[in-house]
C-alpha cells in the first residue's frame, strides 16, 4: 500500500542534514512511498502547511549541501528547552492541533531528525499516538543512545582545522590563542579536536577550570622553551563556582545563548603571565558547510533506517549507531539526560596523558 511519510528538521541545522534527508527519500521511493518536507521544523506541519513533496528529483544533488533545505527553527511554540536547559511540556491544544494538521496532510508517519530539544518534542508526539520515528543529529554530540550523532565529525574537523591554523601563527609571535569552541553542556568537540589539534590545555564543561592550573601550564611550557600555549575551550565551561558565558537577553522560547568565556579566559592569562593572549571564537563556522565523508556515511544510514523503521513498525524509535550497525532504540533512551564527556574517560585520560591540562582542581596540588 502506497504511503506518505514526513520529514523535518529541527533545532540548530548541521552538516549531513541534507544526506539524511537523500536517504530517506531514496529509501521510500523505492519502497513505493511519497515523501513531503516539512519546513522549519515541527511549525511547518501547522496550517498554511509549510510543505513540498520531496522527490528523486528535487534532492539531487544534496548529499555534499551542508545545512537543511527544509530550514530548521530552535525558537518558537515547539521549544522543548528554555533558560539553561528547563524542559517543557508541550501544551495539549498545540499537540491536538499539530495532529489535525497531520491528518489533514495525509501523512502515515513523521521523520524528526534532531537533537535533545527535537527529539523531546518528538517523544510528546509519540506518547500522544502519533506514529514518528527518529534520526539523531548535532554537532555537540551530546544524544545518550547512539555511539555518535551526524555533524560532529564535521565540526570537530573545522575545529581542528582552526587549531592547526593558531599553531602556526601562536608559535610565531610566541603568544597565547584561546579558541572558543560549540559545547553547550558537553565538551566533546573540544576535546576532541583539542587532543588532534594538539592543543596545550582543553577547558570542558564538565571539568570545572581553576585560572591558577591554566597558569601553570602555561609557565611549565615557557620553562621548556615554548613561547605559545593553545587553548581549546568549550563555549560552556566554567570557572570552579562560576558561571556560564551569556550573551544577549535571556528568551522564554530559546535555549540562552553563550559566549564570551574564552575573553573572560584570555583577560585572566593576561592579568597572572603578563603574557599577550588573543581569543578566536569560532562559532557557526562549525555548524556552516558540507558534511565530512563519515558523517555523509552516517546521516545516509542513519536516513535509510528511519524509513526501514517505519515500514517495520518500529515507532516512537530512533535509529543508534551500534558499531558495526545502525538499529532502532526507544527515542525516551536518547533524550532527557545529555551525554557528557566523561572526566575520568578515555579521551580525558589519553588527553592527560600526553601532559595537555584540563585545567582541573586536580592539577593545582
Ligand atoms: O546544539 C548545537 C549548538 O551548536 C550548541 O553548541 C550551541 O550552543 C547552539 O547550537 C547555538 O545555536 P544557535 O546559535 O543556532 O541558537
Amino acid at each position: 500500500m502506497a504511503r506518505r511519510i514526513g520529514i523535518l528538521t529541527g533545532g540548530g541545522d548541521c552538516p549531513g542534514l541534507n544526506a539524511a534527508i537523500r536517504g530517506v527519500v531514496k529509501c521510500a521511493v523505492g519502497l513505493g512511498w511519497e515523501v513531503l518536507g516539512i519546513k522549519s521544523g515541527f511549525e511547518g506541519l501547522l496550517p498554511p502547511h509549510n510543505v513540498m513533496p520531496l522527490t528523486l528529483e528535487n534532492t539531487s544533488g544534496i548529499l555534499t549541501l551542508g545545512g537543511t533545505i527544509l530550514g530548521a527553527a530552535s525558537s518558537g511554540r515547539f521549544s522543548a528547552k528554555t533558560g539553561h536547559g528547563t524542559a517543557g511540556q508541550l501544551p495539549a491544544g498545540l499537540i491536538r492541533e499539530t495532529q489535525d494538521a497531520i491528518a489533514h496532510l495525509g501523512l502515515s508517519a513523521i521523520i524528526a531528525a534532531g537533537g535533545d530539544g527535537t527529539l523531546t518534542i518528538a517523544q510528546h508526539f509519540h506518547e500522544a499516538g502519533t506514529p514518528v520515528v527518529a534520526i539523531p543529529k548535532t554537532i555537540d554530540n551530546d544524544l545518550q543512545a547512539t555511539v555518535i550523532t551526524f555533524g560532529f565529525d564535521s565540526a570537530v574537523a573545522c575545529a581542528t582545522d582552526a587549531l592547526d591554523r593558531l599553531h602556526t601563527t601562536a608559535e610565531s609571535h610566541g603568544r597565547v590563542f584561546v579558541l572558543e569552541l560549540m559545547g553547550r553542556y558537553a565538551g566533546w568537540i573540544a576535546v576532541h579536536a583539542g587532543i588532534a589539534g594538539g592543543a596545550d590545555v582543553i577547558l570542558i564543561p564538565e571539568i570545572p577550570f581553576r585560572y591558577e592550573a591554566i597558569e601553570k601550564q602555561i609557565k611549565r611550557r615557557e620553562a621548556l622553551g615554548r613561547r605559545f600555549t593553545l587553548i581549546a575551550c568549550a563555549e560552556g565551561a566554567r570557572e570552579e563556582g562560576g558561571d556560564f558565558a551569556v550573551k544577549g537577553p535571556m528568551r522564554s522560547d530559546k535555549e540562552a545563548q553563550l559566549g564570551g568565556i574564552a575573553d573572560r579566559v584570555s583577560a585572566e592569562i593576561r592579568k597572572r603571565t603578563g603574557k599577550e593572549s588573543r581569543t578566536v571564537v569560532l562559532g557557526h563556522l562549525q555548524r556552516g558547510g558540507g558534511p565530512t565523508t563519515f558523517d555523509r556515511l552516517l546521516a545516509t544510514r542513519y536516513g535509510v533506517a528511519a524509513v526501514q523503521m517505519i515500514a517495520d513498525g518500529q515507532l516512537g524509535m530512533m535509529a543508534a549507531l551500534r558499531p558495526p550497525d545502525i538499529v532502532g532504540v526507544p527515542i525516551k533512551d536518547a533524550i532527557g539526560k545529555i551525554r557528557t564527556v566523561p572526566p575520568d574517560g578515555n579521551v580525558v585520560r589519553t588527553a592527560r596523558a600526553l601532559g595537555i591540562s584540563m585545567g582541573g582542581a586536580d592539577e593545582c596540588r
